[in-house]
């Protein structure tokens, strides 16, 4: 069968720089967002409206957003964890936000301060708002192929929190791998539960690349017809609450890999290279991506 047309949606700049200790000032994040445009990226995630006293690091997503400069056609979505984040968001001229209850209690508890239906009570008075305020919503499931507190989820599970979310308006699901346990196996039993509940074109895969899996993974993915996948620059990334979890399938591993498959993605990969060591030039530390590291020096 043919290859589909794939979106890319990046998250370097919100779950890539989330994780990092230092403060990366509010100008770099904005030229590695306009850095990520530039090389043809459409769908950039570029902040979080979460607590500062959570997430110190993206306590600046006021700042961000009202100072990057957008390019049309662009969409720079941003990550909501409640209405108090949501109303700060609107402030921005947003258009996009993303809402993300977790697949299983105990990292519900750690990353929400809350229970799984909690969560998700709350998510749904932000996706209403978001609904009437004609604002776009994505949603992510968290944990989709294990929890560092409960081990492995069931995808029965999941597949209720997905339906749960497209009821709630969402126009699409992200399935996060959050802590990357997933593999070839385990995406293929995911998916056909996923698949019984909605159709894949409105699914995206979310895979943090912690045991290196996750372009098999987004390959077993892509046999149900998947239409979007997420990855960060540079493999930057992982989740404070979220004990091992590493940084997200590279966006550069990505481009090279569909490209390989036919897929044409509009992304400039010399640009996208640049982009990944800027952002690694300053955090001091080499790109996690190889297809970075094999183009990079040239
Ligand atoms: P809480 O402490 O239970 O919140 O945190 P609260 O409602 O009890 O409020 C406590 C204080 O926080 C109050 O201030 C609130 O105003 C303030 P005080 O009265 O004490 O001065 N507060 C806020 N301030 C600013 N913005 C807000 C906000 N909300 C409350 N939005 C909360 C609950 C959900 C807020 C907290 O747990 C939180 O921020 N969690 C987010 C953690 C996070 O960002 N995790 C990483 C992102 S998720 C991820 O990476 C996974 C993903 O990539 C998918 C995957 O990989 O699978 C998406
Ligand atoms: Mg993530």
């Amino acid at each position: 069968s043919a290859v589909p047309e794939l979106r890319i949606y990046e998250v370097g700049a919100r779950d890539g720089l989330q994780n990092e200790s230092k403060f990366v000032p509010t100008d770099i994040k904005i030229e590695l967002i306009h850095k990520l445009a530039a090389a043809g990226i459409k769908n950039i995630e570029s902040a979080s409206f979460v607590s500062p006293k959570w997430v110190e690091q993206m306590s600046d997503g006021t700042e961000v957003m009202k100072n990057l400069k957008r390019t049309s056609g662009v969409n720079y979505p941003v990550l909501i964890p409640n209405l108090k984040g949501y109303e700060t968001a609107k402030k921005c001229n947003i258009e996009e936000i993303a809402i993300f209850p977790a697949g299983s209690e105990g990292f519900s508890q750690k990353n929400l301060n809350c229970s799984v239906e909690e969560g998700l009570k709350r998510f749904k008075l932000v996706a209403d708002q978001a609904v009437k305020d004609g604002i776009r919503v994505r949603g992510y499931v968290s944990c989709v192929l294990g929890c560092p507190y409960d081990g492995p989820i069931s995808p029965k599970t999941i597949a209720r929190i997905t339906e749960e979310l497209f009821s709630m308006g969402c126009y699409e699901v992200s399935l996060g791998d959050t802590i990357g346990v997933g593999t070839a196996g385990s995406v293929r039993k995911l998916m056909k539960e996923i698949v019984a509940v909605t159709t894949p074109d409105k699914l995206a895969l979310h895979f943090h690349d912690t045991y290196g899996q996750g372009l098999s993974n987004l390959l077993a993915g892509l046999e149900f017809g998947i239409k979007t996948v997420d990855s960060s620059i540079s493999g930057l990334g992982g989740c404070p609450f979220a004990r091992g979890a590493s940084g997200n399938l590279a966006t550069e591993d990505l481009v090279y890999f569909l490209y390989g498959l036919g897929v044409n993605t509009n992304v400039d990969l010399v640009k996208l290279v640049e982009a990944g060591r800027y952002i690694s030039n300053f955090l001091a530390k080499p790109p996690a991506s190889k297809v970075n590291l094999a183009l990079g020096d040239r």
